[in-house]
């Protein structure tokens, strides 16, 4: 018989007590988990965010391939899946609700990161704090931060595109369910407008 982990047996029982919060019955396949991380360059940043972190499958990969100097601020609600995390990731900051993000970035010496994971069930949320939390993920970016978001369909499209001026989508169908990830990137403006300058002079 199929061993069932106890993270997928914690998952589903957060799952049962709040459904629309968890978002999913069982945590993310590592396809998704591998399509999620394709981009990011995790030896060039020195923050990275992740929203939604669940029973950990995408803060382990946080936790394994950061750079020692590059803080990880890990966002989840559930209290028993956090509380089991600050256990596992001790170098880790970790933090309730993904709604006080831009509070606790303002608060932060390098007061924006270069990178947002996030599992957070966006569709499950009121149309009033899924733009909230879009815009504070959007304002707590760097000029040219990154923001990777997977979802179950493709309501948040417009939204992220409204933000953001590129945003790819790709398909993971190994995942229960099938996912979308949405890669946003932000842009440097000056640096376009400095390279729009400099072709102009040359
Ligand atoms: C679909 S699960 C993803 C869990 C994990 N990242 C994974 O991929 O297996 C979404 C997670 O977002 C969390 N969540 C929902 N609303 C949240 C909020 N406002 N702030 C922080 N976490 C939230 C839920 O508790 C749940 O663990």
């Amino acid at each position: 018989m199929a061993r069932i982990s106890n993270d997928k047996i914690r998952f589903f029982y957060s799952f049962l007590q709040s459904p629309k919060r968890i978002g999913s019955v069982i945590p993310s396949s590592s396809f998704l988990a591998k399509e999620m991380f394709r981009s990011v360059p995790f030896s060039n940043i020195s923050s990275i965010i992740e929203l939604g972190a669940g029973t950990g499958v995408f803060t382990k990969l946080i936790a394994e391939n950061i750079m020692p100097q590059t803080k990880g601020l890990i966002f989840e609600q559930n209290d028993a899946m956090r509380n089991k995390l600050v256990e596992i990731f001790p170098d880790l900051h970790f933090y309730p609700n993904a709604m006080e993000m831009a509070d606790i970035v303002q608060k932060l010496d390098e007061p924006a990161v270069d990178v947002v994971i996030s599992s957070l069930p966006f569709s499950n949320f009121s149309q009033e704090i899924r733009t909230q939390i879009a815009h504070d993920i959007h304002k707590v970016l760097k000029p040219n931060g990154m923001l990777v978001a997977f979802q179950y369909s493709k309501q948040m499209k417009q939204t992220f595109e409204k933000l953001f001026p590129e945003v790819s989508v790709t398909f993971v169908p190994f995942n229960i369910p099938p996912a979308f990830v949405f890669t946003c990137n932000k842009i440097d403006e000056s640096s376009e407008k400095n390279a729009v300058e400099e072709n102009r002079l040359w």
